[in-house]
Formats: C-alpha cells, sequence, structure tokens
C-alpha cells in the first residue's frame, strides 16, 4: 500500500513536442492495456503492434535528440543489460548493480511506461539467485525447529456489538504478546447468535477449497480498486501450477466491474490461475482496511497452509512460488519475510508522509503514535550495529510466511494493531516487532527484512486503478 499515488513513478505531462510525444505513446498504453485486458487472444497481435511502436519511439528518442534528458527518467526500457544505481539499502548505503530487466517489461509494458520525475531516485530491481529449479528444492530439516507453541482464536463474544475484531481490551491486548500456548483475539469474531456475521462471509465450497492449500499466493481487490494481474504463467512451474494455490479475494462489485471487462471466472471459479473467491458482507467500510484481512491473516484463511505468499494488487507474480520460499525462507532459515521501504527507515518520517498526503485522520495518527511512543518505540538508527531491522518501516506489498507459532502470532498481533488504530500498518509494524521482540527476549523469531528492490525481482509493479472504469451498458 505504500507506493501508491504519492509513489515515485508519477506521470508527469511535459510541455511542447515532448509534452504532445508522451501523451500519444500513452493514448497508445491505455489502447493497448484494456485490450489486452478484453481478449487474451489478440495478445500476439498487439505484441507486435507494442514492438512496432517501441522501434518508433526509439528512432524518435534519437532522431529529437532526447537520449541523454530521458536517461534516467525511463523504468525498465531496453532489453539489454542496464548498469544501475540501486539506491535502497537501508543504510543509506548506494549499490551499483547490474540489472537484467526483465522479458515482461520490455514486451508488455516497453511501449509507454511511466517516466519519473526528474528529483526522484530511482527503484529497479537488483539481481537475485533464485535456484534453477523446483525440482531440487528440498525443505531444510532445521526449519521445523522453530519456537514452539499453540494458538487458539477467539472465534465468538457474547457481546451486544459485534466486530469482526473483537472487543480486545488493554490487558488482554498486553497479553497477548508473550509468545506461549493462548488464546487471542485474531479476526473473525462473530457475536451472539440472534447478530448478523461480522463480516468476511465466504461460500462454503470456497472454504472447503482453502483447507486444502498447503501453500498459498493470495492478493486482495475491493471496491474496483485495481486490475486483476496474473501471474506470468510461463513463469510457474508445472509442479506449482498442481500444488500451489492462487487464490484472489475480491468484493461482489470487483467482480461485477472485471466481468465487464470480460475477465469472467470459468467453471472452476478460475481466470488464469488465480481462483476467484468473493468475499461478502465486507467487516469494515474502509476498503483498505477489509484488505488487511487477507494481508495479515493468510494462516485464518488457509488453516491447513504451511507456506504463504501475499502479494498487492499492483504486482504481477512473475516467479515461482516455490523458488520464493526457498529464496526468501529456507536459504534465510526465517518464518517471516517482508521487504524494507524503498525510502523512508523511520516511523517518525512515515507518521509526516502519512500526514502531508492526508492518508489517514491525522487525530487517529497522533493518537496511535503517542501509544506507541509512551510504549518504547524509538526512532529508527542507522549508524547502531545492533540495530534489531535493517529499517522500521515496511514495504508491506510482498510477504513470504512459514506458519510457524512465531509468524501466526506476530500476524496476529499486527493485525490487532489495524483493528484498533488505523489501517496505516506501516506505522504499526516496528512496534508491533519490537515490542514482541522486548517481551519474549529467550524466544526467536526469525523475521528477515530484505531489500525493496529484491521486491521488484520477482513481481512487476504497476499503479492502482485510479478511477474506477464505467460499466458496460
Ligand atoms: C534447534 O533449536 C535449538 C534451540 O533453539 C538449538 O539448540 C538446536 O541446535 C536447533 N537445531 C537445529 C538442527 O538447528
Ligand atoms: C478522527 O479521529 C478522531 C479520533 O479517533 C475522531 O474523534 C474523529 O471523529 C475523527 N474525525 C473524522 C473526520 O473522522
Amino acid at each position: 500500500m505504500g507506493l501508491d499515488k504519492h509513489g515515485s513513478e508519477m506521470f508527469i505531462e511535459r510541455r511542447g513536442v515532448i509534452g504532445a510525444f508522451l501523451h500519444w505513446l500513452r493514448r497508445g498504453r491505455d489502447r493497448l492495456r484494456a485490450a489486452r485486458r478484453g481478449r487474451r487472444t489478440n495478445k500476439q497481435r498487439f505484441s507486435r503492434l507494442a514492438f512496432l511502436l517501441a522501434a518508433i519511439f526509439l528512432f524518435c528518442v534519437v532522431a529529437l535528440g532526447l537520449n541523454m534528458f530521458l536517461h534516467g527518467k525511463m523504468e525498465g526500457r531496453a532489453s539489454s543489460t542496464l548498469a544501475v544505481k540501486v539506491a535502497d539499502t537501508a543504510k543509506g548505503a548506494d549499490t551499483v548493480k547490474e540489472v537484467n530487466s526483465v522479458q515482461e517489461a520490455s514486451i508488455v509494458s516497453g511501449v509507454g511506461k511511466k517516466p519519473t520525475t526528474k528529483h526522484r531516485k530511482r527503484h529497479l530491481p537488483c539481481e537475485i539467485t533464485l535456484s534453477d529449479s523446483v525440482k531440487n528444492l528440498v525443505e531444510p530439516s532445521s526449519f521445523i525447529n522453530f519456537t514452539q507453541f499453540s494458538l487458539h482464536y477467539i472465534e465468538k463474544e457474547e457481546h451486544s456489538i459485534p466486530r469482526f475484531g473483537g472487543h480486545q481490551n488493554l490487558g488482554e491486548r498486553e497479553k497477548s504478546f508473550h509468545a506461549r500456548s493462548q488464546k487471542l483475539h485474531c479476526g473473525f469474531v462473530k457475536g451472539p447468535a440472534r447478530f448478523p456475521s461480522t463480516g468476511f462471509d465466504l461460500d462454503e465450497k470456497d472454504k472447503l477449497y482453502m483447507n486444502t492449500c498447503k501453500v498459498v499466493v493470495s492478493s486482495c481487490i475491493f471496491g474496483s480498486s485495481d486490475f486483476l494481474r496474473r501471474p506470468t504463467s510461463k513463469r510457474i512451474t508445472e509442479y506449482s501450477k498442481k500444488n500451489v494455490c492462487f487464490v484472489m479475494f475480491v468484493d461482489e462489485e470487483t467482480l461485477a466491474t472485471l466481468s465487464s471487462e470480460g475477465n469472467i471466472p470459468d467453471d472452476t471459479g478460475h481466470i488464469g490461475l488465480w481462483k476467484i473467491v468473493v468475499v461478502k458482507n465486507l467487516p469494515y467500510k474502509d476498503m483498505r482496511r477489509t484488505g488487511k484481512v487477507p494481508k495479515l491473516l493468510s494462516h485464518r484463511l488457509f488453516p491447513s497452509s504451511r507456506y504463504s505468499i501475499w502479494l498487492d494488487s499492483k504486482m504481477r507474480l512473475y516467479t515461482d512460488p516455490m523458488l520464493i520460499i526457498e529464496y526468501f525462507l529456507w536459504r534465510t532459515r526465517s518464518e517471516f519475510a517482508i521487504s524494507n521501504h524503498y525510502d523512508r527507515h523511520c516511523v517518525w518520517e512515515e507518521v509526516l508522509q502519512n500526514k502531508r498526503l492526508n492518508k489517514y485522520n491525522h487525530t487517529a495518527i497522533d493518537e496511535q503514535f503517542l501509544v506507541y511512543q509512551s510504549d518504547g518505540l524509538t526512532k529508527f538508527d542507522p549508524a547502531d550495529p545492533n540495530t534489531p531491522l535493517p529499517s522500521y518501516v515496511p514495504e508491506g506489498s510482498f510477504i513470504v510466511r512459514a506458519h510457524t507459532p512465531m509468524s501466526n502470532l506476530f500476524s496476529c498481533l499486527w493485525f490487532n494493531e489495524v483493528d484498533r488504530f488505523t489501517s496505516r500498518d506501516q506505522l504499526s509494524f516496528a512496534y508491533t516487532y519490537l515490542k514482541l521482540r522486548r517481551l519474549n527476549p529467550d524466544r526467536q523469531f526469525r523475521l528477515h527484512m530484505f531489500k525493496d528492490c529484491e521486491r521488484r525481482a520477482i513481481a512487476k509493479l504497476f499503479h492502482h486503478r485510479e478511477l474506477p472504469v464505467p460499466a458496460s451498458p
């Protein structure tokens, strides 16, 4: 959620020849995009057109002598290897890395990729070395050697105003941070029998399907806030197509929008690799807060799953999920992996940024921040060699989890903060993590915070849908 309208890739209209040219390019891209969504069968013709446009574009760049001017503003343009500066490490140390621009970037969106503004840093993928094949992958035997305890969840409360997150009081909140066998709030709390559901209602068949999943890739679109981006099928192995559940949660409104655009689930409820699961009776009015349910509570939605990968709808997956699990979890012996923010590392900065962009009610942000400061949240200190995290601000659009007790506990605690305070989960991440560590010094929680450029290497980033597309007549 961190990188939306305010992100670094906003399109800036340029005046004169360049402006007109970019405008023309953008229109071409929009048409292409619409066509691509509508009919996959025309894909070949359109990729030929894309190449043609790209060729014209390159010619124009040369002809107008804009090479220098545009260099540094276009991302993922050339199909060759680029040497780029990745200003991405937590401690501000810039590193120069070779980046192979990914094939899809040059084919699918090579036309009219949005230029970034002049003063912004470029954020590009960095090279990551995935395993060659899923065949040789073996879950390390020591991998199960994580802190053991058992979690149970409060399913029901006798409260006259039932709510999805339940009514956790401050004492219960404090206790829940202790890593031991316990029963805690973690969403999906029902009210007394005479009351209607607290929301996030699923079809029984979908629940049965979800109960069978062992490894899950999931995402959501609520309130038609985005397009459906299918995982790049040719990059997903047959093994994963058979064994991994790809679940896209949508509400009824989004389903209607998708259908009107020609994205209609088949008889098995799939659109491409995505199994579309319709959520009825959304638990919160705020769609972003509702989006935190599948984002943070995959262990509750998929009770038999051992691993899950969360992907924001603005990303298209083009890496095999098993390779992702090997790279981010097994190789680093981690149970929870999330990327750091590409720009901000201190919660203080994040608070300012949230207010500057009016992301949320300022009073509510202040209340949350005050509680956190009075309960020990400190500023991020990049100079401290013992800093417990490489950054206190995550870029939570991509999360890889092993469903271990510590990982599940952390997810519940984080969700409860989002339920209690603002829905801006970047504000509560570090607090939740640091408090969990502080209260359980002898219990390991292996959280791996990786670089944002690694996230960019496994999925392609798009912008969220900007305006709702009017339904077809
Ligand atoms: C498992 O964890 C315990 C304590 O956390 C440690 O002493 C032991 O060496 C670990 N075993 C393996 C195989 O990593
Ligand atoms: C903002 O949040 C405060 C405190 O939570 C609340 O009292 C107030 O009504 C909210 N304002 C709006 C406009 O929602």
